[in-house]
């Protein structure tokens, strides 16, 4: 198949649109797909992790040999997002002589794509970036959307820049050795976008859950091309987050990072995204805006999904106070992502304490 048949999505930023292509066995034509959509490219710089490096490098190297490739290893998620590993990337850029016309290849999930992001925002004042996400999160939401992040050790993705990437390559075999909860979580996130914006994907979902589960790269493929569509449509619209367009892609959001903060480490991002759905949802019941039958069907895809509905312990206030924090800026109430349908766009309201203590407490 031609590499254009795997395009699955463009986002339309003027001189900064990209193409985001998504299938089975990609990763073996990454050097293709770079030729036909980074064409000028002088060099590459690959920037994974260890155990990827282990699973994927070799294939992703050979595939790019036109470029001369060098790789730079992260250690593993999360413990890369530091100020110190996107200066310690920085130097490596530097040591392998990338130039203006070079391009750094990010191989790995959010965590990496967040980091070499980052770097190649900053490095001689930006150069391209390829996202090869490896995760099922990073294929259907991180790598898209130019948004890119080290953290601070007072808060999380304190230090970034938004910088688009110049392609986005989702090879969906990948994610066979992805570990379950892994799929589980990146999951919350499509059913998520089927609420916000996509009925028949929220029905597909329900319909396919077992084999979504099982990480069947062709259903995977379906799935992660319509997500990547609705999120460049989110990206267009308002690029740097600013109007409230891109600010519903954070339904369930709200309640999901503050159950991440109580409960660090010991909880999965999507985990804490299917209790606030459910939260935002039972919200929206009480205030006449959602059929309880439609809180329902989400809290069984979810539940069919493995994910978790409620909060795992009596912690209702103690949430209450991070999500405060987390807003400090803002005016002094919580502002929640609320749904009126599946598949139909949310609204944004301001809400009382008690009334969210009690959808947590439902
Ligand atoms: N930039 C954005 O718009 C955006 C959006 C959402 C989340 N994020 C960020 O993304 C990060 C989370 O990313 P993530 O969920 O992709 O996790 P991750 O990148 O931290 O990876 C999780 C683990 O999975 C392993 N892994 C990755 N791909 C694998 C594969 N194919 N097979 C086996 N193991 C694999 C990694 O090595 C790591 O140990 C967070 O830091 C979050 O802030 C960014
Ligand atoms: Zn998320």
């Amino acid at each position: 198949m031609e590499i254009e048949n795997f395009r699955a999505a463009t986002v339309g930023l003027g001189e900064r649109s990209y193409h985001i292509l998504a299938g089975e066995g990609l990763l073996a034509r990454l050097g293709e797909a770079a030729n036909r959509y980074v064409p000028d490219a002088t060099g590459c710089v690959v920037v994974t992790s260890p155990d990827l490096d282990q699973l994927y490098g070799d294939t992703a190297l050979r595939s790019l040999r036109r470029l001369n490739p060098a790789r730079v290893l992260l250690p593993e998620g999360e413990t890369a997002k530091t100020w110190g590993w996107a200066g310690r990337l920085v130097s490596s850029l530097i040591d392998h002589r990338l130039d203006r016309k070079g391009v750094v290849v990010a191989l790995g999930g959010g965590s990496v794509g967040d980091v070499a992001g980052f770097a190649a925002a900053i490095y001689l004042r930006g150069v391209r970036v390829i996202q090869v996400p490896t995760t099922l999160l990073s294929q259907v939401d991180s790598s898209i959307g130019g948004k890119t992040a080290v953290n601070h050790s007072l808060g999380k993705n304190v230090i970034g820049a938004f910088h688009q990437p110049s392609l986005v390559v989702c090879d969906t075999s990948l994610l066979k050795t992805l570990p379950k909860g892994e799929i589980r979580s990146g999951l919350a996130e499509v059913v998520k976008y089927g609420v916000i914006n996509d009925a028949n994907l929220f029905a597909t979902v329900e319909e396919k859950a077992d084999r979504l589960l099982s990480a069947d790269a062709a259903e995977l493929e379906a799935v992660v091309a319509r997500c990547a569509a609705i999120k460049a449509g989110y990206v267009e619209l308002d690029e740097r987050d600013t109007s409230g367009v891109r600010a519903t892609l954070n339904y369930g959001h709200t309640v999901g990072h503050a159950i991440e903060t109580l409960n660090r480490g010991r909880i999965r991002h999507g985990e804490g995204v299917a209790i606030g759905m459910v939260s935002a949802s039972r919200v929206s019941v009480e205030y006449g805006l959602l059929h309880v039958g439609e809180l329902e069907r989400q809290a069984n895809l979810l539940g069919k999904l493995g994910l978790p509905t409620r909060v795992p312990t009596a912690a209702s206030s103690r949430l209450i106070k991070i999500m405060h924090r987390d807003k400090k800026a803002e005016s002094g109430t919580i502002r929640l992502v609320l749904p009126t349908g599946i598949g139909v766009p949310p609204v944004t309201r301001a809400v009382p304490d008690a009334v969210i203590e009690r959808s947590l407490e439902a």
